[in-house]
């Protein structure tokens, strides 16, 4: 094995799945979609529709899906060209090959101390220097540190983001944090990476992305995993034109290709124009989830507890008194009330960082489970 493997520890992603696993267990864990708002119908219409030959042979990406990113850009108040666009198999790889595009050993690296599990997983092959900045569930990282990092004289290659959304803080930066960030990336020359994968499901206010103020040095995430499907595993990147063909080199040693199949049925579906409901749809569906969540948090949890109101993306983050740790309260919950949530310790990029916090997701159940579940959870908290 490759020493940096030594290093990773069982994910807690892994051990929740086992968790979930057990017979009759509520899931308040996992970040799926919900799957009865999956187009199932559309993507099976846009699969059929397709010629054998464009979908199933080796081909260059497909450029009858960019104008459809392109539209979903512009909704995030980015402009960009069919040549700035990139495929990647799913958000998740668009920050695994811009981390090996952008890194070399040894560079520093700056991220929230509560951040997105999937971005630490693609940073650890890396030998870099991870600095970590504040961030809180109201008005996301704190933009203050990050300045006060670069003004002491740290110089990271990448600053990784989410401003919408946030997995698993569920803040909305304000509009005012997301152009200082984009002014320090370009005084400063780093990259951001702005991983905008909720960026469609905004069900309150609808602020424009980072790369809108910024197009050299703020690199867009996007991905069709939470507006269409996850198994399609298809996301884009937006970057600057002489980025994509150091992107090409890169994802042609990884993978080759994105699935030409997935391109293919997105593309075909997309073209019936059938997105714009569908994303309407969904964000009124996930705001009715979120306010379900908030519903029973207010019913069910003690006043010692605090959430955060998310405004879109899938989760609540709930602050417990700090004296509990969320990870001994997950085995209980599991083997006491049968619910599994994700403790926030999970999430921490500093050791410590949001031990006493949990991440319930709101996206997969449907409201009165996810009443049932808080109740079976507030239970166990008032017995602690
Ligand atoms: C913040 C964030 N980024 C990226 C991803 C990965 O998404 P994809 O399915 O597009 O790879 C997720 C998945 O849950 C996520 O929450």
């Amino acid at each position: 094995m490759a020493s940096w493997l030594r290093q990773v520890a069982r994910t807690p992603q892994q051990d929740s799945f086992e968790l979930l696993s057990r017979p009759g267990m509520l899931s308040l864990a996992l970040g799926l979609p919900a799957a009865e708002l999956f187009p199932g119908d559309a993507l099976a219409r846009a699969a059929g529709s397709l010629s054998s030959v464009a979908a199933l042979q080796y081909r260059a990406p497909e450029e009858s899906l960019k104008p459809h990113v392109i539209e979903l850009m512009s909704a995030r108040g980015v402009r960009c060209s069919a040549s700035q666009i990139f495929f990647t198999v799913g958000a998740q790889q668009g920050m695994s090959l811009l981390l090996r595009l952008l890194l070399d050993p040894g560079q520093e690296v700056m991220a929230e101390e509560i951040s997105y599990t999937g971005f630490a997983g693609a940073l650890a092959p890396h030998d870099c220097r991870l600095l970590t900045v504040p961030t809180n569930v109201e008005t996301g990282i704190d933009v203050d540190a990050v300045e006060a990092l670069l003004r002491g004289g740290a110089r990271p290659r990448v600053l990784y983001v989410m401003a919408d959304g946030h997995n698993p803080l569920g803040v909305s930066l304000p509009l005012e944090k997301r152009r200082r960030l984009a002014a320090l990336a370009r005084e400063y020359a780093f990259y951001i990476l702005e991983d905008d994968a909720y960026g469609q499901l905004c069900f309150g206010a609808n602020s424009p992305a980072i790369r809108s103020f910024e197009d050299r040095w703020v690199l867009y995430i996007g991905s069709f995993s939470k507006i269409l499907a996850p198994s399609l595993r298809l996301g884009w990147v937006v970057v600057p034109e002489e980025l994509a063909a150091e992107l090409a080199n890169v994802k042609e040693g990884s993978d080759l290709d994105v699935a030409s199949f997935s391109q293919h049925v997105a593309s075909a579906a997309l073209g019936t124009g059938f997105l714009g409901k569908h994303i309407a749809a969904l964000k009124e569906e996930y705001r009715q989830r979120r306010d379900a969540m908030e519903r029973a948090l207010a019913a069910h949890f003690p006043s010692s507890a605090s959430w955060s109101h998310p405004e879109g993306g899938f989760f609540t983050w709930v602050d417990l008194p700090r004296h509990l740790n969320a990870t001994q309260l997950l085995r209980r919950s599991a083997d006491e009330e049968r619910v599994a949530f994700m403790p926030g310790g999970a999430f921490s990029m500093r050791p410590g960082a949001g031990d006493s916090c949990m991440r319930l997701s709101f996206s997969y159940c449907a409201p009165a489970v996810i009443e049932d579940g808080v109740a079976r959870l507030g239970r166990l908290l008032r017995s602690v």
